[in-house]
């Protein structure tokens, strides 16, 4: 859901005395020109990270996979509990996983991202901050050791968790520019209480956590940077919301069971990569793109490989607007209504998912459009390729051969939907023990 941005005036005025800290009071005028301003920064870097041909890098992510099996073969393909041992499945893992030092080495991590998200480097040129502190008792203030402290400083961070930890956050927790979030190496739950907001920033790596039970924030004043804090409406109980944000690399996450939708991304954010996650139990899992009237969302470009979209799902996995959609090698093994849907003419490749329909016969099309005439919808680019359809499922594609955004040629198969099984494996949150392989 979409929610307004700049709030009105009077009430800042009324909140501001709450966020006293060693930087001052801020007046109320200043805020509206803060979040102004930075809407107007982050647009600049997201026009700058946008990808002039979308076409080329689905199909560096493509060869990539191609690459990674004619090296070696991973052989196995069931999905029962893993005890053998360390297995990278797919490009992105194999790029750290299974090497006894991940933990000497986390930044390794940063060179591992692909497809739109490419060059996201997160806190890679910063210190390590290690989370001490699951509470959240002072969002205007966040104590040193926090989550939330780690979360909002001005310099690049790379955030580690020194055990596990289930952290019920307060208000929505607003995660601010160069930083990746690495849940590696404990058990990390995001749970219970308000969602992860990336509001106009870019360059966040979010890796291996659980995020479940989000449930809408109050609202109130809250920290957004070591130099600003100011009031926030009630947030949506999104598990995780990107709004105007570019670079963004969502990998390894674990969801479940949230308010609103499980991830969005809105407001023109792009250059995203959602990967290897695993989600369950959800009814709209992902909105790209929440407005039929909101045109900047056209330079919205998201990979989304290697997930399993699992038990319990009901719908939009996702269900997309204006932008460029690569939704390839994941794993759909459940939905109730449909899979992949959307308006207002995105682009959408699927190239080597496999699909499988539920048992209600009203159900088995993969593709949703929503409210739009077949006149008009006829248009857009909707191409499957390399798909597993089972039990039934169909999908119905669009989009003349002649487009301009769109000719067979230019695209490389992806590896088809028959080695899905394997690429997905490993999705969700992984148990990596320090010392030993992940
Ligand atoms: C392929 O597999 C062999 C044996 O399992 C391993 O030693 C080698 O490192 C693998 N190669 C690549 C490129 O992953
Ligand atoms: C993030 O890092 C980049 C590259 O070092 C830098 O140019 C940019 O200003 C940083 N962003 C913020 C908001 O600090
Ligand atoms: C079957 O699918 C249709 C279309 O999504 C839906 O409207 C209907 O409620 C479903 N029926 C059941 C029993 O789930």
């Amino acid at each position: 859901m979409e929610r307004t941005t700049f709030i009105k005036p009077i009430y800042l005025f009324l909140f501001s005395i709450i966020c006293i800290s060693s930087f001052g009071i801020l007046e109320a005028s200043d805020d509206e020109y803060y979040w102004k301003t930075r809407a107007v920064q982050a647009q600049m870097i997201a026009k700058s990270a946008y990808d002039p041909k979308p076409h080329a890098a689905t199909n560096r992510f493509n060869k990539a996979v191609h690459k990674m099996f004619s090296s070696n073969s991973t052989g196995r393909n069931l999905k029962e509990k893993y005890n053998g041992p360390c297995l990278a499945t797919n490009p992105i893992d194999r790029c750290w996983r299974c090497r006894k030092n991940w933990a000497n080495d986390r930044k390794r991590l940063a060179k591992c991202v692909k497809g739109f998200a490419h060059g996201t480097t997160g806190g890679l040129h910063g210190a390590f901050y290690v989370v001490t502190d699951p509470s959240d008792n002072d969002v205007a203030n966040p104590k040193y050791g926090t989550f939330r402290w780690g979360a909002i400083q001005a310099k690049p961070l790379w955030i580690v968790f020194a055990r596990d930890m289930i952290i019920i956050l307060k208000q929505e927790l607003m995660i601010s520019s160069n930083k990746t979030i690495d849940g590696r190496g404990a058990q990390v739950h995001i749970a219970h209480g308000a969602q992860l907001t990336i509001q106009f920033v870019h360059n966040v790596i979010i890796h291996n956590l659980h995020i479940h039970d989000i449930k809408p924030g109050g609202g109130g004043m809250v920290r957004d940077s070591v130099d600003h804090c100011g009031l926030r409406t009630m947030s949506d109980g999104d598990g995780i919301t990107i709004f105007g944000s570019s670079n963004i690399w969502v990998d390894h996450i674990s969801m479940s069971n949230c308010a609103d939708g499980l991830i969005d991304v809105i407001q023109g954010s792009t250059a995203i990569t959602i990967s290897n996650s695993h989600f369950t139990r959800h009814n709209d899992v992902m909105l790209f793109g929440a407005s039929d009237s909101y045109s900047d969302d056209q330079i919205m470009q998201v990979t989304l490989a290697f997930n399993h979209f699992g038990r319990g799902l009901v719908q939009r996995m996702p269900r997309c607007r204006w932008g460029f959609f690569h939704v390839v090698n994941n794993d759909y093994t459940h939905w109730l209504m449909y899979a992949v849907g959307g308006s207002k003419n995105p682009t959408i490749i699927s190239q080597g998912n496999r699909y499988i329909a539920p048992p209600n016969l009203s159900a088995k099309e993969v593709t949703k459009r929503e409210y739009t005439e077949v006149g008009i919808w006829k248009n857009w680019i909707w191409r499957s390729q390399g798909d597993l359809m089972q039990n039934g499922a169909f999908f119905i594609q669009s989009g003349g051969k002649n487009s301009r955004h769109f000719s067979k040629s230019d695209l490389i198969k992806s590896k088809p939907g028959t080695f899905v099984t394997r690429l997905t494996r490993f999705s969700g949150a992984l148990n990596c023990h320090v010392g030993k392989k992940c």
